[in-house]
């Protein structure tokens, strides 16, 4: 990005990096991760406004301990070390850091003891007017036994008297808690006045400003060129593509597969929006035939999952190989597919491909083109809004991209497909008419490889089971079961085994991932 005012983050290997750059966005300023062994002239290079040092599972006296490159520390550059970046920026400027009598995990209420600078924007939490307190979250087994020279302590809790520290002469501050964490209700005010007030960022990145730049770059980049897109209905490539479109317009190919095994409705109504809403030149292949060919007799997950990706390559190449003239692969990877795959361990570490969509073969000759491989998933949606994406896209839930063949337990056959369609419609549409979609990650049916006795009318019944599904997540690794409303649940049944010929039981799955996964299979 060509921004002006960036913030880098240098990554010890902490799970809540992540976090820290999205607070800082939030902020409206653009910010990037790099592992904390990047090269000075990498670091100079970016021209970042601050430098954040997260924190980390490692121990600064420890052997090898991660570090950074100590001239980062003369670049005149605000640096704000969180954590281990705290304990590090200690132990290089000169202090002194030792483990702790006791490792501090949790809440803790941190005392300001320096009202104006790092925590100018504090408001008091304490019942006591006299101090300036409020809650933090620690998780730390070391702690800062003497400053380095230049520095004084800003803040301190019952544990650490040395809570924060700041050498305002040099711009360089420290804090021991996690401020990018949603247990620091406050830390967003932390965040903000070190990248607004400290390093003087203003607020000039947003998602309008992000589409004219990106648009602008990718016009240049892909100039006189074509470019194909595979779009599965998902927010990520229909973003990415729309992206691409506004760049170079008809010049950009879309193809859409259809494997057979969309929910009901689905694929027409997907490339219906694609081409009359969004503009998009979509070709549709109906390969649904061949797919269901190919799963014909296979049981085992892993296989189905295995047969359809590598169908899915080959329906796609061969739409591909129609345009000879095509250069470039449009995809929907987003920034945490690129940081996750970024080691903290060492530069030797490569970043992987990904692939969204089914998983493109590298034998095809393509040039790949990522433009979103910069946004988290929320600002892509923030994108596709700007775009004019149209919200039943922009909201959609995840779909897999096996799609029904892995809520089908055992053989996929039609008529089961059949089954399960009408059932997973009738979830859906319940959950619409109560308000709860959008609160939630996925609802779905699932349907079970097991027949159960029944009574319909006077008649003994020998029929199918449906699982309901519906599970709230943030991404997708974690996942909790809905509390559904029993009217809700209620209305689901009924109508399920009302209205769908086959089904004469339903069940709701109320497990957690883990131990449970999301999907059946
Ligand atoms: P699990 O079942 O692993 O699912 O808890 C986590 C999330 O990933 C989705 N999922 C997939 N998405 N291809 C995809 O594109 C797949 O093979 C696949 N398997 C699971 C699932 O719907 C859930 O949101």
């Amino acid at each position: 990005m060509t921004v002006a005012h960036k913030i880098l983050i240098l990554d010890f290997g902490s799970q809540y990096t992540q976090l820290i750059a999205r607070r800082v966005r939030e902020g409206r300023v653009y910010s990037e991760i790099f592992p904390h062994h990047a090269s000075l002239s990498a670091i100079e290079a970016f021209q970042p406004r601050g430098i954040i040092l997260s924190g980390g599972p490692a121990s600064v006296y420890a052997r090898n301990a991660p570090t950074i490159d100590r001239r980062v520390l003369d670049l005149g550059i605000p640096v704000l070390g969180i954590c281990y970046g705290m304990q590090l920026l200690t132990s290089l400027l000169g202090g002194r850091v030792a483990k702790a009598a006791r490792r501090e995990f949790g809440h803790a209420e941190l005392v300001v003891d320096e009202r104006e600078g790092l925590f100018s924007g504090i408001q008091n939490e304490a019942a006591d007017a006299g101090v300036l307190s409020c809650r933090v979250w620690m998780s730390h087994g070391d702690r800062i036994e003497s400053m380095p020279t230049g520095f004084h302590a800003i803040g301190h809790t019952v544990n650490s008297p040395v809570a924060a520290m700041a050498d305002p002469r040099r711009k360089l501050y420290a804090i021991q808690f996690h401020p990018e964490v949603a247990h620091t209700p406050q830390g967003r005010a932390i965040v903000d006045q070190f990248v607004h007030t400290i390093c003087g960022c203003s607020s000039t990145w947003t998602m309008g400003s992000f589409r004219k730049e990106t648009v602008a770059s990718l016009a240049e980049q892909l100039k006189g060129q074509r470019a194909i897109c595979a779009l599965s209905g998902g927010v990520d490539s229909s973003v990415a593509a729309m992206l691409v479109h506004e760049a170079i317009g008809p010049r950009l190919m879309c193809v859409f597969v259809d494997n057979g095994l969309l929910r009901k409705g689905e694929s027409a109504k997907v490339v219906d929006t694609f081409r009359k809403t969004m503009q998009l030149r979509v070709t549709r292949v109906d390969a649904s035939s061949r797919f269901l060919s190919k799963l014909a007799r296979i049981e085992d997950p892993e296989r189905k999952r295995r047969v359809i990706g590598r169908e899915f390559i080959r329906v796609f190449e061969a739409e591909a190989a129609k345009h000879a003239n095509i250069g470039w692969l449009v995809q929907g990877t987003l920034y945490p597919d690129v940081i996750e795959s970024v080691s903290v361990r060492g530069p030797s570490a490569t970043i992987k491909t990904h692939h969204n969509v089914g998983g493109l073969p590298s034998r095809m000759k393509f040039k790949l083109v990522e433009p979103l491989r910069e946004l988290f998933k929320d600002e892509v949606r923030l994108l596709g809004a700007e775009l004019g994406m149209p919200e039943e896209l922009l909201y959609r839930q995840p779909f897999p991209g096996p799609g029904l063949a892995v809520r089908i337990l055992g053989r996929v056959t039609p008529d089961r497909l059949a089954v399960l369609r009408d059932a997973d419609a009738i979830v859906l549409e319940e959950i619409k008419r109560a308000g709860l979609y959008r609160s939630m990650w996925q609802a779905f049916a699932v349907l079970l490889p097991v027949k159960s006795v029944g009574v319909m009318g006077d008649e003994r019944t020998y029929d199918n089971v449906i699982a309901v599904r519906a599970v709230s997540s943030t991404d997708g690794m974690t996942a909790e079961w809905v509390r559904l409303p029993y009217e809700v649940l209620g209305a689901i049944a009924n109508r399920i085994v009302n209205e769908v010929k086959g089904v004469n039981r339903v069940v709701y799955d109320i497990s957690n991932k883990p131990p449970s996964t999301i999907e059946w299979e």
